[in-house]
């Protein structure tokens, strides 16, 4: 019995590694950002506004890659408008939300 519980517990692990269930929750990304940044709730806001209601798409934030004190930045649109908590700069949710204003540099 204990060897069958082994061998699924296996299973499961290496299936969600190649899904990226277990690790993809852990990893920063562009894709996470866009999310949060659209989403109502990002870092506790109680304002029910997102980042997208005044920066739609992403629109004005061009260049804003070229700041040096972006999550400082991002911090202040979360503490003012959101009406949210400050997030840790090394924070999933930062490092992606940075990711995703970072993604809107654009391509000349
Ligand atoms: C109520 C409207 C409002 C909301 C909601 C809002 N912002 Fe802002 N944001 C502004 C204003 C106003 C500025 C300053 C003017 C500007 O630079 O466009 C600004 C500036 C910024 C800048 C600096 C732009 C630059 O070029 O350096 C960033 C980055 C930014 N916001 C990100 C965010 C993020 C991320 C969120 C969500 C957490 C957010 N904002 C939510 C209004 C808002």
């Amino acid at each position: 019995m204990k060897n069958v519980l082994c061998s699924l517990f296996f299973v499961m692990l290496i299936v969600s590694m190649h899904t990226g269930g277990v690790f993809a929750a852990e990893k920063p990304s562009v894709e996470k950002g866009r999310l949060l940044f659209n989403s109502q709730s990002l870092a506790g806001a109680t304002s029910g506004k997102s980042c997208a209601e005044c920066h739609p798409g992403g629109a004005g934030l061009e260049n804003a890659w070229k700041n040096q004190n972006l999550a400082g930045q991002v911090n202040t649109c979360i503490a003012g408008p959101l009406k949210g908590l400050k997030l840790d700069e090394n924070s999933i949710e930062m490092q992606s939300v940075i990711m995703y204003i970072r993604s809107l540099k654009q391509q000349h």
